[in-house]
């Protein structure tokens, strides 16, 4: 619901309000974003500007919904742009559209005759603001600076949550107090990265539990920044969109550019209602609508099992095994086309071997579907090695700067998809692959960063960051509207590219390179302050484990895959017949309980830092699991106390054949009893 009075606008959602008012000098000066009010409340919010000095703006110190350049005003501008003459800008309000649950602000700019409109989305469901800016020229300008939000934040103690991380090491939580200054989370390197995500939460002091949570999210997957600018006053800017390092955006006169959609958020209710309040704006109304009612197959990937060593009876004999346990999808992973033996050549070169598939693909993807599966194949089509026939034939296709050698990263080259005809290329390359092949699942993967990032076709090469971007988002747009049957996955050495942008257009994402389960449970708990179980693909492997050597016992392995979308990714020609078996049994438990993980609601019930072992619950309100994985055991110290969450209280319960209240389960909890390192259990609990 979106409310006037005079000049304050008032967005309001079930719990969240967020006001903003037009001053007498036409800018939108920030009020309040905090719990819902009684209506005639929001009249009464006092102004918050603080009257200070010459060195400061003479209206008064205040935060902002939009700040401009040339003002004294000296935050992050939401706008910066230039033309021929003109460099500074004067913008002031114009108009306001308002609907139910959108409303639109225009600012006109009558220096650089630049209009703003500063897009409002409230879905009152989540309690979930979505935000965006358009820009249209009135002549021809380049912005330097287009920014998705300006939020502007008062009187508060502000602790800021936010990701840090690496490949094998994504989604670690950082959490510490804003202090005055400025902090800025952000990725330059031409996609989302494993070094940073484009989500933060703010609290003062809230738990899982309890207390106001403000967060948001950046739609984008390429160059993103967000900014913390903290002063003296207690006024905190938090501006966030396409990074500004190294950006420009070229309009001509009429032209109209769309920031990325940023999402802000409100709970009153700790960081547990923040994240299924995500969790469920994610899977309602971002991810593919075609997808939303349907629930996740469980995958089997190669890639662990034979790396480049593909062949279609190789391949076939893993069939045979994956198909047996009750997976529901085979996903070819790297090493099918082209020269591809290592990851020093082939790609670029998207045919089928055929060394390795004699015959092409056609066999094995009857065979997979013979046995009532799926076929899913793994691409990486931004990139290119120098020993391949695309780079041989087309040098210049790479992000470059003439006359000097551009460096090479996992021996590969960044194609240049800002250039149309690599991106005409890329797209007929693949929308072959999907015409001539019965592929039901594309692994779209991306395994290094930007380098030499310039492109001498180019009039201003600082575009091709945002180009690059856009152009793989059409891609793949254009991919799922020719082909509405095949699912894509999002990778990028695991999760480098990981983000809201992406997520409008995939089904599920690759979490982490890292598939030791131990190592995987901390990676999982960051991602699920941020991002749905759904989308989280993760396997269970071979132990030990190729990347720490750290050998788990199988249930530990399953019960930690289990929180999210269940794969199976080790080399099952070489697992027991026990462990086969037992593979089977926890692959039908998975499907008994995969509505719960993947559609549910979930609760962080204990973390391995915190209370020493690791479980998530998920319940569709009905029926509950809990998975639960130990850590050592200790003699004398063996008994895990865990307490659920998520229940009704006043409603009896069966576990195990006992009689427990929703109450007893959430107050006293279930003690289990810890009988080896590494324990790990599914807990089933339904109502009586
Ligand atoms: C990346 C992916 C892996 C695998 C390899 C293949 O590292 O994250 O899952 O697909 O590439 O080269």
């Amino acid at each position: 619901m979106i409310y006037r009075f005079d000049n304050r606008f008032v967005i309001e959602g079930k719990q969240i309000a967020y006001v903003f008012d037009v001053d007498d000098r036409g800018r939108l000066v920030h009020q309040y974003l905090g719990d819902r009010l009684h209506e005639t409340d929001y009249i009464e919010l006092p102004d918050r500007r603080v009257l200070h000095s010459s060195f400061e703006t003479p209206d008064g110190v205040a935060a902002y919904e939009f700040v401009s350049f040339g003002d004294l005003v000296y935050t992050e501008p939401t706008l910066k742009s230039h033309t021929a003459t003109e460099r500074l800008h004067a913008f002031t309000f114009q108009d306001a559209r308002i609907g139910h649950d959108t409303l639109e602000l225009d600012l006109v700019d009558s220096i650089q005759q630049v209009t703003v409109t500063l897009h409002f989305t409230v879905y009152p469901a989540y309690d979930i603001i979505e935000r965006k800016m358009t820009v249209q020229a009135g002549t021809d300008v380049t912005l330097e600076s287009a920014q998705s939000f300006s939020l502007g934040l008062t009187e508060r103690n502000l602790r800021l949550s936010h990701f840090s991380g690496a490949w094998t090491g994504e989604f670690q939580l950082q959490q510490g107090e804003l202090l005055p200054g400025k902090k800025t989370i952000e990725s330059r390197r031409g996609l989302t990265s494993h070094q940073s995500n484009p989500w933060f939460a703010l609290d003062d002091a809230a738990t899982e539990q309890h207390g106001e949570v403000i967060y948001g999210f950046l739609g984008h997957s390429g160059n993103w920044a967000i900014h913390f600018e903290r002063d003296q006053f207690g006024f905190t800017q938090v501006t966030g969109g396409l990074n500004t390092f190294d950006f420009a955006k070229r309009l001509a006169s009429g032209d109209v550019f769309t920031t990325p959609a940023a999402y802000i958020g409100y709970t009153q209710l700790g960081f547990g209602a923040m994240s299924r309040n995500a969790h469920d704006f994610e899977r309602d109304v971002i991810m593919p609508e075609r997808t939303r009612e349907t629930l996740r197959p469980v995958l089997y990937n190669s890639w662990e099992a034979t790396y480049f060593d593909v062949s279609e009876d190789g391949q076939k004999r893993l069939v045979d095994e994956a198909a047996a346990i009750g997976c529901e999808l085979f996903v070819v992973d790297d090493g099918w086309f082209g020269e591809r033996n290592s990851d020093a050549a082939g790609l670029g070169d998207w045919h089928v071997n055929k060394t390795k598939f004699p015959n092409g693909l056609e066999p094995l993807i009857r065979y997979v579907e013979d046995k009532g599966l799926q076929f899913g194949l793994w691409v990486e089509p931004e990139m290119v090695n120098p020993d391949s026939n695309l780079y041989r034939s087309h040098p210049d296709w790479i992000y470059h700067t003439n006359g000097r050698p551009s460096t090479t990263s996992r021996n590969q080259f960044v194609l240049n998809l800002a250039l149309p005809e690599v991106e005409a290329h890329v797209t007929h390359l693949l929308d072959d692959l999907l015409e001539n092949h019965a592929i039901r699942y594309i692994k779209w993967d991306m395994n290094r960063a930007f380098s030499e990032p310039d492109s001498p076709h180019l009039g201003d090469a600082k575009e091709l960051w945002l180009r690059h971007t856009e152009a793989v988002y059409r891609i793949l747009d254009t991919l799922r509207d020719r082909h509405p049957d095949v699912a894509f996955e999002s990778c990028a050495g695991g999760g480098g590219r990981i983000d809201l942008g992406v997520l409008s257009r995939v089904e599920q994402v690759w979490t982490s390179d890292n598939t030791d389960a131990l190592d995987r449970l901390e990676i999982q708990e960051g991602f699920s302050y941020a991002y749905n179980a759904k989308m989280m693909s993760c396997w269970v492997t071979d132990a030990p484990n190729w990347l720490n050597a750290r050998a788990l016992p199988l249930n530990y392995r399953f019960v930690s895959a289990m929180q999210g979308t269940l794969g199976i990714g080790g080399n099952l020609l070489e697992w027991s017949k026990e462990d086969l078996a037992a593979s089977k049994r926890w692959i039908e438990t998975y499907k008994s309980i995969r509505p719960l993980v993947q559609h549910g609601t979930s609760y962080r019930l204990a973390s391995l830092k915190k209370e020493g072992f690791h479980a998530m619950g998920y319940t569709d309100g009905e029926d509950y699991v809990a998975l639960v994985n130990a850590d050592r055991r200790h003699y004398g110290n063996n008994k895990l106390r865990l307490k659920l969450a998520g229940l009704d209280p006043d409603r009896v319960y069966l576990y195990e054949g006992r009689r427990l209240s929703g109450r007893y389960l959430m107050q006293q909890g279930i003690t289990l009893t810890q009988q080896i390192d590494y324990d790990a259990y599914c807990l089933v609990i339904h109502p009586a």
